[in-house]
């Protein structure tokens, strides 16, 4: 298995950076034959089931069979799993970046996109003749074969009608215009809304890189709960030159514009953006918990593993920031300007080297350690 970190110009099939995002981000599709050489997946089919049978992780299960399609949401039962038929399913587990590093690096090489656009690495197993049928998704994504062979079949077609009643998006009529089997090692790229169907050749692992694009109606909601937290509106309603209303059930134009005008006096500023924008992109998924250390380190022997080995964000940590402000799953710090240069640097690269830690970081670093947010490099 080819260890991380992937090397982009190989990822993208030799192709910089620069030019794969302004000739195919969100544009077209791209096959790199070999954009991991020699990669055989980063987890076998039993550690794949045994993340779909716990709690803290998203899993489904897709059955087919003559024409027909069923969906089930996790957790499982070991015995469930293990009962599957020979063929005509797939299990697809979300998220597998939150519990192997190894994982959340794959998921971190495709970092010529901001981190806050990288939504999670899922990785699906399906016997021969699996999938999940032909669909769209609203997302750009990154298919990278694991263990197995894949054929997949897309097309660029503007009818997405789906089938009505199915527990899952399936296309109505689907027009392959392309198809490739991709080996171990192969990616395909696919822009938002490219329709595509994915089938099993034998036993069969898919490692999809998934971004993330809320829609204007989730940012809008998501800012009306961040302001309604942090509003504070002087005044009261109030009318001293009432007249005797004709109607009494009636509601006047005066109340409509003294509500108006008070609606009016909501306002934010940039810096509200920016506050709104690190903590809700850094918030982590309802269903993501942390594990302070049971017998923690105390301060000093923490600062002396920093020095030895380096430290390295947990795979569940989404560390954002602009300029000196530092989003940290969902809450705000604002470094001082010795201390920032530092964190940058750990949020761009979800490590530091061994180093020395001046008092400052020290302890920023030491509470993101006892909270379970970062960890010393494990020894090698
Ligand atoms: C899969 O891994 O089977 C599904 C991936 C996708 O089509 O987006
Ligand atoms: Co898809």
């Amino acid at each position: 298995m080819t260890p991380p970190p992937y090397p982009l110009k190989t990822l993208l099939g030799g192709l910089g950076p620069e030019r794969f995002l302004a000739e195919y981000w969100q544009k077209k599709p791209l096959l790199v034959r070999q954009a991991i050489p020699g990669f055989q997946g980063l987890l076998g089919r039993d550690a794949l089931f045994d993340l779909a049978c716990r709690d803290d992780a998203e899993s489904r299960l897709v059955r087919s069979g003559r024409g027909r399609w069923s969906l089930d949401h996790g957790p499982f039962e070991p015995e469930d799993l293990a009962a599957l038929p020979k063929r005509g399913w797939s299990l697809l587990v979300q998220g597998v970046n939150h519990f192997l590093p190894a994982a959340d690096q794959l998921l971190h090489s495709f970092s010529f996109a901001p981190h806050a656009r990288l939504d999670d690495l899922m990785v699906s197993f399906a016997p021969d003749g699996g999938g999940v049928g032909p669909h769209f998704d609203s997302y750009d994504v990154f298919l990278i074969q694991g263990l197995g062979r894949r054929r997949w079949e897309i097309g660029a077609q503007a009818d997405l009608d789906l089938v009505e009643g199915a527990p899952l998006r399936i296309l109505k009529r689907f027009e392959i215009e392309q198809s490739w089997e991709l080996e171990p090692g192969d990616m395909l790229y696919l822009p938002p809304k490219y329709a595509h169907n994915g089938i099993a050749l034998g036993d069969c692992m898919t490692y999809s890189v998934g971004f993330r694009a809320p829609s204007s109606q989730e940012i809008a909601t998501q800012f009306l709960v961040y302001l309604q937290d942090r509003l504070q509106l002087e005044g009261r309603y109030a009318d001293p030159k009432l007249k005797r209303p004709r109607h009494p059930a009636e509601i006047g134009a005066d109340m409509l514009e003294q509500v108006e005008s008070m609606i009016a006096k909501i306002r934010w500023k940039r810096a509200d953006i920016v506050d709104f924008v690190g903590r809700y992109l850094s918030e982590p998924k309802a269903h993501v918990f942390f594990d302070p250390p049971a017998r923690p380190l105390g301060r000093a022997a923490f600062v002396k593993q920093a020095a030895k080995r380096g430290l390295r964000l947990d795979p569940r940590t989404l560390l954002l920031f602009k300029g000196s402000s530092f989003f940290l799953n969902g809450e705000t710090l604002r470094a001082a300007p010795e201390t920032a240069p530092r964190l940058r640097e750990l949020a761009d690269l979800r490590q530091i080297g061994p180093t020395a830690l001046p008092d400052g970081l020290a302890d920023i670093l030491y509470e993101w350690y006892r909270l379970g947010y970062l960890h010393p490099q494990p020894s090698p």
